[in-house]
């Protein structure tokens, strides 16, 4: 058989091939680049930008689990100015696309940075974090309130002439109700899921693990969840779909194009192996050969679920 067709399009942004890095687990891609070539995948998403830099909580933050880890990093970055003078210069000479992950503390805050960002040629999409469950402020506020989700993401499609995805909380309950006000504000693409609120306990000291008491729970943990929201999603909205959650294998990724998934991210799995993009990316090419498929984009959406 030929080579497959393994490229994808999210909103206008063409993928080589389905494999992103998830936002907070790849940092800004210059530090990957001695373990991997940044051209063998997908597309890169940055750690959650603010306006200001954010020193992010307390240690410790971060806490293996069984199956998956615990963070509470609080959305440490180092602010869109700095990311304008020290990173984006590396991102320029790489050819895979770049996505800003952002956040805002306040409604306005979603605005103006994603004016500034905007104005970065490099940048090819918006990812809006409205799920982050470790920051008092912003985050999952709008995240599970679909009137504050519709506000924000409203404000940050009228701010860009770049695509807009939107990043999605499982900690909610009914998805669908979240992803339908997205995309009626305008949201080009979503992405599903960040991680579900959870807490690790010390039993000898008698104390929550992490100094911020509760974490997000990333990993295989939050697979069958993920899948889940995203089936669900796909069913009920017209506009592509990101997968995001325990990708640890081809597999795993395959599973959620089949799902409804256009593209996925790949989280967790970036600790346990630097290079673990790379990986799935290739093993999804060795898939489709060894099954007969010749495009990745016959998979998308096709589960069958008639019994
Ligand atoms: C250490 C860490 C930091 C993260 N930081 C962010 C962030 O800044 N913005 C965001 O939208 N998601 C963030 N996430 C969530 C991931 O992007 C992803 O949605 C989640 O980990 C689930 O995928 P996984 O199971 O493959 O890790 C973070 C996750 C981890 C583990």
């Amino acid at each position: 058989m030929t080579t497959p067709n393994l490229s994808v399009e999210i909103a206008g942004i063409k993928l080589r091939n389905p494999v992103m890095t998830a936002s907070g687990t790849f940092g800004y891609g210059a530090e990957f680049a001695p373990y991997m070539s940044l051209e063998k995948i997908g597309a890169i998403v940055t750690k959650g930008l603010s306006m200001k830099p954010k020193a992010g909580n307390p240690t410790p933050r971060i806490v293996e689990t069984p199956g998956g880890m615990l963070n509470a990093i609080g959305l440490q970055n180092v602010g869109i100015e700095a990311f304008k003078a020290e990173k984006v210069p590396f991102l320029r000479t790489i050819a895979t696309p770049v996505i800003v992950n952002l956040y805002g503390n306040t409604l306005e805050e979603y605005g103006e940075l994603t004016e500034i960002i905007d104005t970065i040629p490099e940048v090819a999409g918006i990812e809006v974090n409205i799920s982050c469950p470790n920051v008092k402020q912003g985050g999952i506020v709008f995240g599970t309130d679909p009137k504050a989700a519709f506000e924000v993401v409203s404000l940050v499609r009228e701010s860009t002439l770049k695509p807009v995805i939107v990043k999605l909380s499982p900690n909610v309950t009914d998805v669908v109700v979240m992803a339908q006000a997205c995309v009626d504000a305008g949201a080009d693409a979503l992405s599903l899921i960040n991680t579900l609120t959870g807490m690790a306990i010390d039993l000898q000291k008698r104390r929550p693990i992490l100094a911020n008491i509760t974490g997000g729970l990333s990993g295989p943990a939050i697979k069958p969840v993920a899948l889940r929201m995203v089936w669900q999603v796909a069913k009920a909205v017209q506009v592509p779909l990101i997968g995001i959650g325990g990708i640890m294998t081809a597999t795993d990724a395959l599973e959620f194009i089949l799902a409804g998934a256009t593209a996925v991210q790949v989280g967790t799995a970036n600790f346990l192996d630097p290079s673990a993009a790379a990986t799935i990316a290739a093993g999804i090419e060795e898939w489709l050969v060894a099954n007969g498929v010749s495009d990745i984009r016959d998979l998308i959406g096709a589960l069958k679920t008639d019994r």
